[in-house]
């Protein structure tokens, strides 16, 4: 009782404290509002770049004069302390109510410190680890004078050949939802007012990762059932997170582009789920709505502003029509100053009014970057996101005293570590795998490098993957000259480590592919190496699932390593030669083809399920292919071998305001120590709309010694049993359950149980 009172007292007085912050920041901002003029309010809602690296073809002119002239909010593109400040003094010094800009970025997996790709980081299924890049990342990039990241990314995907699922955490809506909590928790502490802590962006609201075929900026069209089940889930985790702004997508929500759309600005996204924040919208995406074909620049600008959009990214639509769609009555000065207020809160909110130097700290910037200990991190957070996708006849971890081929485009290849959206990494400051297997190995291993191929031959190709540098060199010695070179390094070693894969642009924004495969190049180098006979491990660098069917049949190891950033070549040491042994899980399943695509676990049964590989005609399966991924959601092998018991559930019933427990005993039968992942599933046998085969709903990390065991305990309330029915209301319905657990979502035991009323 006594307790109970004091957590009240507690809590109340926490509301209090914010009620009187809350008070302070409106008397604040509502007496600035009533010094500005309409002009320099439309201003607040003007966000420009100066270049740098960006994504769109359009950047700001005359940034200097547009600050002073109070015409600028925030901007982007620009590092430093130095420069930061620079542009800071023209609109504190300079511009007539001396109104800070906000300095925001593209932090998405660490700042000058690199992390996996978000991809990658998402198979660690590792919260804290997850939290912790994001923090990491926020100091970095405070340290660099900047306050505001564009990201997390949490779109939902189910189309690997879509580039950008690099940037996001795979298929699954659960999981998407506990990254998205944790990299809003990571990046903004408990208050983004802390100098060391940034307002996050979550993006790219909504259904960005939808987009028909794969391709980027494609259409999106989808069911509100689907929406609210799968994809909307991970924005809002981020909103109910505290996320401080939020980025309209490019594509459209159901026939209206999401950046005109009211329903999805104002109806869901502050109504429906109570966000305080700023939306921003996505490059220059307000002028792209005239080729969506929704009318001129100012019709298209105020259809955003009415919509609830509060800022406009480097199109300048806003600037340059919202006073004339005022005066002639198509938008409203309320629209403007709601807008307005938000921006101003949100600068507010982050400091800026009582220091507006606060992220320009010349010791911090010297201090707090690429340290030692986030190198360290980048290192573990690298091994941690691995996934050993194949290994026969336990060829890895790799033995010392033995000699090594290693070949591959990307063996010795700064420039593609990083991967994607890492703008403020510095390649040069990348572990190449070569690197990394002498540092880790030293002399215990022989290693005869030869680059055996590139990473594509097609020029045309090259020339648009390196749009941001050279990350496809074609080499001046021939195609079968280079092969023949990693032949005679293969011939003298015991086990050859092929590291191929993708450059690092070859996913990301604008990186849609229709074959995911490995390109031509690095297939007929395997296949030479085949020959050989020499055991082949396969180190795959890559931002997407790929399709790997000739490689599972002909490798001996695959290991996945993604992009894995600044460390990549270190922490792929460390795996191969099993100082770490290998825990990562795949977040999205790889198909085996690309005709299998969209391909994902938490598919419908359909009326005509699919029954296994043997099956015949007339059911929804394919004549040429199995229905199955190469490798399902939530695959990953280990060094060691884990087995699971049958599940118990601790009752066969489940009523409102009960839960019940799912237990399982899992058993480290192999030879080294490891950590698994275990893995719960559920589906709803019968309900008034079909549900999925099997639903994630929860994970337990464990690690075991060798011969271990250690029982596992799940529970399972009656919320998670609940689903959107055909009014989009979450509800449970009475009837049969599954409970599945297991190593993956294909290799599961089950039990079964019933909600009652
Ligand atoms: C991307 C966003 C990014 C923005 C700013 C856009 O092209 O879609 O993810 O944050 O550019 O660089």
């Amino acid at each position: 009782m006594i307790g109970a009172c004091s957590i009240a007292l507690h809590i109340s007085q926490a509301q209090t404290k914010t009620n009187t912050q809350d008070a302070k920041m409106n008397a604040f901002v509502s007496s600035l509002m009533q010094k500005m003029t309409v002009e320099e309010k439309i201003g607040q809602l003007n966000l420009v770049t100066p270049g740098g690296t960006v994504t769109g073809s359009v950047v700001s002119k005359d940034v200097d004069s547009k600050i002073r002239n109070g015409q600028v909010g925030s901007l982007f593109g620009i590092t430093g302390p130095d420069k930061i400040r620079k542009a800071q003094e023209i609109a504190v010094n300079n511009s007539r109510l001396h109104i800070p800009l906000i300095f925001g970025l593209d932090v998405i997996h660490g700042h000058r410190t690199i992390f996996p790709i978000p991809l990658g980081l998402s198979c660690s299924w590792n919260m804290d680890m997850i939290e912790k890049s994001a923090e990491i990342a926020a100091s970095e990039a405070t340290a660099d004078g900047l306050s505001w990241v564009y990201s997390p990314m949490v779109d939902i995907a189910r189309d690997p050949r879509w580039g950008r699922v690099s940037e996001g955490s795979g298929e699954d809506t659960y999981l998407g939802c506990q990254v998205a909590k944790a990299m809003v928790k990571g990046y903004q502490g408990s208050s983004y007012s802390d100098p060391t802590k940034v307002m996050a962006c979550v993006k790219h609201f909504a259904l960005y990762g939808a987009a028909e075929a794969g391709r980027d900026y494609n259409t999106t069209d989808m069911s509100r059932i689907k929406m609210y089940e799968y994809y909307l889930p991970p924005y809002k985790a981020a909103v109910d997170a505290g996320v401080g702004s939020v980025m309209s997508s490019f594509n459209e929500v159901d026939g209206v582009p999401a950046t005109a759309n009211k329903w999805l600005m104002t109806d869901l996204l502050r109504k429906q789920w109570g966000f305080k924040g700023f939306v921003v919208t996505d490059y220059t995406a307000i002028n792209e709505m005239i080729d969506h074909g929704l009318g001129d620049l100012q019709r298209v600008s105020a259809e955003a502003l009415k919509a609830g959009i509060d800022m406009d990214m480097v199109g300048e639509g806003f600037l340059t029509t919202l006073q004339k769609s005022l005066k002639e009555g198509k938008v409203t000065v309320a629209q403007i100053n709601a807008a307005c207020k938000r921006v101003l809160e949100a600068k507010y909110k982050l400091g800026l009014f009582d220091d507006p130097y606060r992220y320009c700290n010349e010791q911090r910037f010297n201090n707090a970057i690429l340290t030692d200990a986030n190198r360290a991190a980048a290192r573990e957070f690298a091994a941690k996101s691995m996934v050993l996708l194949k290994n026969n006849n336990n060829v890895l971890p790799l033995q010392k005293g033995k000699t090594i081929a290693l070949v591959g485009p990307l063996a010795d290849n700064k420039r593609n570590m990083l991967g994607t959206w890492s703008v403020s990494g510095d390649p040069e400051k990348s572990i190449t795998v070569l690197q990394g297997l002498k540092n880790v190995a030293g002399s215990d291993a022989n290693i005869i490098y030869a680059r055996g191929c590139n990473i594509s031959d097609d020029t045309a190709f090259a020339k648009k993957v390196n749009a941001f540098g050279k990350e496809i060199e074609i080499d001046t010695r021939s195609p079968q000259q280079m092969i023949d070179e990693a032949v005679v390094a293969a011939s003298k070693a015991d086990v050859i480590v092929a590291v191929l894969g993708e450059a690092a642009d070859m996913t990301g924004e604008s990186s849609s592919m229709s074959d995911i495969g490995l390109q031509k190049s690095q297939k007929a180098l395997l296949d030479e190496l085949k020959r050989t006979g020499k055991p082949i491990v396969i180190v795959l660098l890559n931002g997407r699932p790929m399709t790997l069917t000739w490689e599972d049949q002909n490798a001996d190891a695959i290991l996945d390593a993604w992009f894995s950033g600044t460390e990549a070549g270190n922490a792929i040491a460390d795996v191969l030669f099993g100082n770490y042994n290998p825990s990562g899980k795949l977040t999205m399943s790889f198909p085996r083809n690309v005709g299998q695509i969209p391909i994902y676990y938490n598919h419908k049964n359909t009326g005509r399920p699919y029954s296994g590989v043997g099956a015949g005609k007339f059911r929804s399966n394919y004549l040429d292919v199995s229905n199955d991924p190469l490798y399902p959601f939530g695959f990953g092998l280990s060094y060691t071998s884990f087995t699971y018991s049958n599940v118990t559930v601790s009752s066969p019933t489940i009523k409102q305001g009960q839960k019940i427990t799912a237990s399982v005993t899992v058993t480290n039968s192999g030879k080294f120590d490891g950590t698994e992942t275990v893995q719960l599933y559920i589906r709803d046998l019968v309900g008034t709309v079909t549900r999925p085969v099997k639903e994630l709903k929860g994970y337990q990390q464990i690690t075991l010694k060798a011969g271990e065991s250690r029982k596992v305990d799940f529970t399972i309330s009656v919320d998670d049993l609940k689903f959107y029915n055909t009014d989009l209301k979450r509800v449970a319905e009475p009837g049969d359950f599954k409970v599945f657990i297991g190593t993956n979502s294909r290799d599961v035991k089950e039990a079964d149980f019933k909600l009652v009323q």
